[in-house]
């Protein structure tokens, strides 16, 4: 079983309010959410204040993959936006262990995102201190790009060098339903889903819901 989070910039921009509602009622607890600088990606999406906005009128808990080239800059006002979970790509910084470090203080889960380029390897030096990895399964940038299958192999590998650390695998970009099952085989446990998710469908709503963990409803209060 595995937690399927939503990815905010495949919603429909004009009701945000109603589409986070709506995921949370069925059961969808964690919202991933893009920030992208314009420099590390081409695209620009999702500044501070309108994170901060946006999560302020949901109760969902919000996952920032920051798309940012030199994280150190901006991290403070990510950690202000009161998100729950930051991930940082180990492309876009000298200075990763520090940024970690400050999400780390600030009471948050820390991940690191690893773009398909990128082998794992460089994850060695932050084993120790980070809570999730982000397993890039597109390049990032953009939703609605095809899934990557040599991530499959990847997420086994970086499976295999976490060994018995309490450490998430979560993979981003181009998940379907068939996708997202090849991932949690291979011991992803949070699925990111954009395109797939919020296609006027409800069918793949509820074939992804077959994936969620059912105890995450149980558990809120
Ligand atoms: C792309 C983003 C993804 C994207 C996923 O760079 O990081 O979160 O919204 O969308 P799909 O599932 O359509 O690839
Ligand atoms: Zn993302």
């Amino acid at each position: 079983m595995a937690l399927i989070l939503p990815s905010l910039f495949a919603a429909d921009i004009m009701h945000l309010k109603r589409e986070c509602d709506s995921l949370y009622e069925e059961g969808f607890e964690i919202l991933h959410v893009d920030m992208m600088d314009g420099v590390f990606v081409p695209h620009i999406a999702f500044g501070f204040e309108q994170i901060r906005n946006i999560k302020n009128q949901t109760k969902m808990k919000f996952d920032v993959h920051m798309m940012v080239s030199e994280p150190e800059h901006h991290i403070e006002k990510v950690l202000e936006t009161g998100a729950e979970m930051i991930s940082v790509h180990v492309e876009a910084s000298p200075h990763i262990r520090h940024v970690i470090d400050q999400i780390k203080q600030h009471g948050r889960k820390a991940g690191v995102v690893l773009n398909p380029g990128t082998s794992p390897v460089v994850l060695k030096p932050l084993l120790n201190v980070i809570d999730y990895i982000l397993v890039m399964s597109i390049n990032p940038g953009r939703p609605g790009q095809s899934f990557i299958a040599d991530t499959i192999d990847k997420i086994r590998e970086v499976k295999e060098m976490i060994g018995d650390r309490e450490i998430q695998i979560e993979v981003d970009g181009g998940i379907e339903f068939d996708t997202a099952r090849l991932c949690i085989d291979a011991c992803a446990s949070m699925i990111v889903v954009g395109s797939y998710l919020f296609a006027d469908n409800k069918a793949n709503l509820n074939k992804l819901k077959t994936l969620h963990n059912p105890s995450v409803k149980e558990d809120r209060n």
